[in-house]
């Protein structure tokens, strides 16, 4: 059983190349060598040189059962043949025509018929753009400047959308409260000043860490509309991850602006804002200057990126990659709760097809494990449990599963039953190892 600092040592032991490439990175990308923060990790996260299906490699030739999945873009797992036929043949008929061309309409039509508020559709290159532009259309609609928004909740890390309190923000026009209370919700939008309301679908940071209480979000609607926000549902993980209308059609909610991002893409780079086509009628040229929005952006709706959203967005169409993510996470979490239970310690898998894992003090047994076992969002987001989450990243990794270090499992239509019996049996094995060297935490022993 490896622990202790031999983790470490076996770690650097098996991964030589990416150790390699890790010291050359590190004297070129400020983030201690890594490209984004969620691949930063010490000593160093593999480097990968190709993945298929659920499946990834590193460059020392480690095989990962992968559950990052293009950070919840891979809903239909790598490489999925259709993607690939299709990014092949377009890509041979050329990647930017700087025209317009059928595929962006082929791609925008099919998401209309997946979600029915999409009365018009605009492109972007990722979700955040898409979450800057819905605050700029919500003043232009609306004649106000503030941004109400809540707390945990994640749009990217543009001023107005990143955590309150973030380095270098300036956003003096945003005020972020939080959420499942509707009497300070309604006393904020009496005050008729907030042109946007912005809400991540599915509860707060990625796909419902902390959940948020139904009844809230169906009460936002008419709440919005009474003092007349606009209201922007952020599904840029849960469109069309959670079912084909997006999240949206589950808890049965109608905003007047969505904002897509990730699994629309089907793997490649894409923002998009669909909703009223009122509000979204700045984008039309021929409103009056001041009600305008020239939309630029030099990778919009690009004939290779639809390509690839159109053969994706067709498979999404039916519901059968996301029943089948589906059923996987409620394996994953079945089993992994009974490790945990089984161990005594202190935790829980939970939420949907992002399963989180919630390590503190267990308040109370939800009803069914889509809910953490507790209210408080400061134990779920307590960060004195990071070091444990990073310690079990490193442990998973050593046996070939690839998790976000902060200890959430992103499934696909492209796991299998297989993938996750050998995820448990690494699961299991990890939690045996920290709780033989310590790491654990005393915190997490129930007994
Ligand atoms: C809920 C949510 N909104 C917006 C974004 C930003 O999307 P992008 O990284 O494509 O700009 C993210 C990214 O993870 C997200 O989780």
């Amino acid at each position: 059983m490896l622990t202790g600092k031999d983790l470490v040592e076996e770690y650097r032991r098996t991964h030589p190349g990416s150790q390699r490439l890790h010291e050359r990175a590190a004297k070129t990308f400020a983030a201690n060598g890594a490209t984004h923060i969620a691949r930063v990790l010490d000593p160093f996260r593999p480097y990968i040189t190709h993945a298929q299906g659920s499946r990834k490699w590193d460059i020392d030739g480690n095989e990962y059962i992968d559950y990052i999945m293009g950070h919840g873009a891979l809903i239909l797992g790598h490489s999925h043949p259709a993607v690939v036929q299709a990014v092949q043949e377009q890509m041979a008929k050329g990647v930017h025509y700087g025209g317009n061309h059928e595929l962006e309409v082929e791609l925008a039509e099919l998401i209309k018929s997946m979600m029915p508020m999409a009365e018009r559709v605009a492109f972007f290159s990722c979700g955040q753009e898409a979450n800057m532009m819905a605050i700029r259309l919500g003043r232009i609609f609306t004649g106000r400047k503030k941004v109400l928004r809540f707390q945990e909740n994640f749009h990217g890390w543009a001023d107005e959308l990143a955590h309150e309190g973030s380095a270098g923000v300036v956003a003096d026009k945003v005020n972020v409260i939080p959420f499942n209370d509707l009497n300070k919700v309604e006393e904020e939008l009496a005050k008729k000043e907030y042109a946007v309301l912005l809400t991540e679908g599915g509860g707060a940071y990625v796909n419902g860490r902390v959940p948020i209480d139904l009844d809230f979000v169906r009460a936002l609607s008419d709440l919005t509309k009474k003092y007349g926000t606009v209201w922007v549902l952020d599904e840029v993980v849960t469109g069309f991850r959670d079912a084909p209308g997006g999240w949206q059609s589950v808890v049965d909610v109608k905003p007047d602006l969505t904002t897509l991002g990730k699994c629309v893409g089907g793997g490649l780079p894409v923002g998009a804002l669909v909703g009223r086509a009122d509000i979204m009628e700045v984008f039309n040229p021929e409103s009056p200057p001041d009600r305008h929005i020239p939309h630029t952006g030099t990778w919009n709706a690009s004939p290779l990126l639809c390509s690839a959203g159109i053969a994706a967005c067709k498979l999404y169409q039916g519901g059968e990659p996301q029943k089948k993510a589906r059923q996987l996470a409620d394996y994953l979490r079945e089993r992994g709760n009974k490790v945990l239970k089984e161990r005594d310690i202190s935790g829980r898998l939970y939420s949907r097809t992002v399963v989180h894992l919630y390590l503190g003090p267990i308040d109370y047994e939800p009803s069914d494990d889509t809910m953490p076992p507790t209210k408080d969002i400061k134990k779920i987001m307590d960060p004195t449990m990071e070091p444990v989450h990073t310690r079990l990243c490193l442990h998973l990794l050593q046996r070939g599963i690839a998790i976000f270090t902060k200890g959430f499992y992103i499934l696909s239509a492209a796991h299998t039953m297989e993938d996750v019996d050998q995820t448990i049996d690494a699961f299991s094995d990890s939690l045996d190892a920290m709780l033989n060297e310590g790491t654990l935490g005393q915190a997490l022993r129930v007994r």
